[in-house]
């Protein structure tokens, strides 16, 4: 009788029909559909998706403000900075059971590629040419509507109830971290965190400087407190953007547009000779190359972390020559599903903060407005609740 009740519940192996906001094309609204989620196939995992947020990639895939995105296919779920719970497994899985906490990667670890091999790099390669254009490893997505195939972007798709990830691109969690926090991790925090520890390695003492100041800028500025930086320049052309930047540590900031000169000279006359290390978080290449040229001869570094797929920024060779060294991180240089359990564990320990970035909470119909306060600077982050307020299990402290 009890199995009887168990088999009745069960999803496993069945379709799900769920709601998910749905880009139908560039440009437009995103539309909430009642959408189909096929189960997973060999090495794929279902997963409950709790909470999400709308990251400055899903807008630019949408909205392409400043021409970085290469295109990809439409109609597609966006969404790739969530935290969910495992619903069901595929065949062949073996890492992952109903129930566990997890946070979903655009970033696989599949530990077989050469570059899993390798301590160099985070860049696996498994299925990165299907993830680019909205596909699992079969080439096709596990998400339609009405037969429809709907496109699954950076091969996650949050913004639906329940997705279809591979295995290899899913990390399990500690099962007492709060979902609507750790979402973070899943993309911005870690990237701006990980510029400044792993890919810049800023050391105790030295003078910082992080050009914008979005989930990604703020979290360098954490990193760079952390590292210990004796200086922490911030820079924005939004100035609303300058209290949460102090509260994460920054010592001085900015604004490009109270000044005459190039940001960059007003940088190093600050400074006296520029900065150790500086952080580009803002996606645009004029940035990267003021960036650059704020950081001091001899030994400055700066780290590009702002993502661009298409655009090319200008260098003066002579920079580089005089022992400046630039360059690039893709999700902050983190071995995906090795290293955002850690980054849990430090934010359950206090020693990285995720509260602040959050600055406003909607439910999933209300998704639009997220991309249109993050488009006007108004939000840093706003947590997406998946799920209805009373939908059982599935409150904020989840
Ligand atoms: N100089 C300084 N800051 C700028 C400039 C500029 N010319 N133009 C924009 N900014 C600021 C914005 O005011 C905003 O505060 O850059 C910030 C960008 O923040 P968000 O849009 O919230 O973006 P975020 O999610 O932090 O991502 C930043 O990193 O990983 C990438 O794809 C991501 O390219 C994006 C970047
Ligand atoms: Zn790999």
């Amino acid at each position: 009788m009890f199995q009887l009740y168990l088999a009745k519940m069960t999803t496993e192996g069945q379709a799900i029909t769920c709601k998910a906001a749905v880009a139908w094309d560039r440009g437009k609204l995103l539309v909430i559909e009642d959408v189909t989620v096929a189960p997973p196939k060999t090495h794929e995992v279902r997963l409950k998706v709790i909470a999400a947020s709308v990251c400055h990639t899903d807008s630019e895939q949408l909205y392409e403000s400043h021409d970085g995105m290469k295109p990809r296919p439409f109609p597609m779920v966006l969404g790739h900075e969530a935290a969910g719970v495992v619903e069901s497994v595929g065949p062949g899985v073996t890492k992952f059971r109903p129930g566990d906490k997890v946070i979903p990667l655009f970033l696989p670890q599949c530990d077989e590629c050469e570059h899993c091999q390798s301590p160099k790099t985070n860049q696996c390669r498994r299925n990165w040419g299907n993830t680019q254009t909205g596909v699992l490893a079969d080439g096709t997505s596990r998400i339609s509507f009405k037969g429809q195939q709907i496109f699954q972007f950076l091969g996650v798709s949050a913004f639906s109830q329940y997705t279809v990830v591979p295995e290899t691109s899913l990390t399990k969690i500690r099962s007492d971290a709060p979902l609507h926090k750790v979402f973070l991790l899943g993309c911005g925090v870690s990237t701006g965190y990980g510029a400044v520890i792993n890919a810049a390695a800023v050391d105790a003492n030295s003078v910082c400087a992080v050009f914008g100041l979005g989930a990604v800028g703020l979290a360098a500025v954490m990193g760079c407190q952390a590292a210990g930086a004796r200086r922490i320049i911030a820079v924005d052309i939004n100035p609303a953007k300058f209290e949460k930047a102090r509260e994460f540590g920054a010592t001085d900031c900015v604004n490009p547009r109270d000044h005459r000169e190039p940001i960059q000279e007003v940088v190093v006359k600050m400074t006296g000779s520029g900065v150790d290390f500086a952080v580009e978080c803002v996606g645009s290449p004029v940035v990267m190359t003021s960036a650059l040229e704020s950081t001091r001869d001899a030994w400055g570094v700066c780290v590009i972390a702002g993502w661009t797929e298409t655009e090319a920024m200008s260098v003066k060779v002579e920079k580089l020559l005089m022992g400046r060294t630039l360059t690039g991180t893709y999700f902050g240089g983190w071995k995906s599903v090795r290293d955002v359990p850690r980054l849990v564990d430090d934010y359950m320990d206090g020693r990285l903060k995720l509260d602040e970035f959050i600055t406003q909470s909607l439910p999933l119909d209300r998704i639009n407005q997220a991309f249109d306060t993050l488009r006007s600077g108004e939000s840093i982050r706003t947590v997406i609740r998946m799920w209805p307020d009373d939908g059982g299990s599935t409150n904020e402290s989840d």
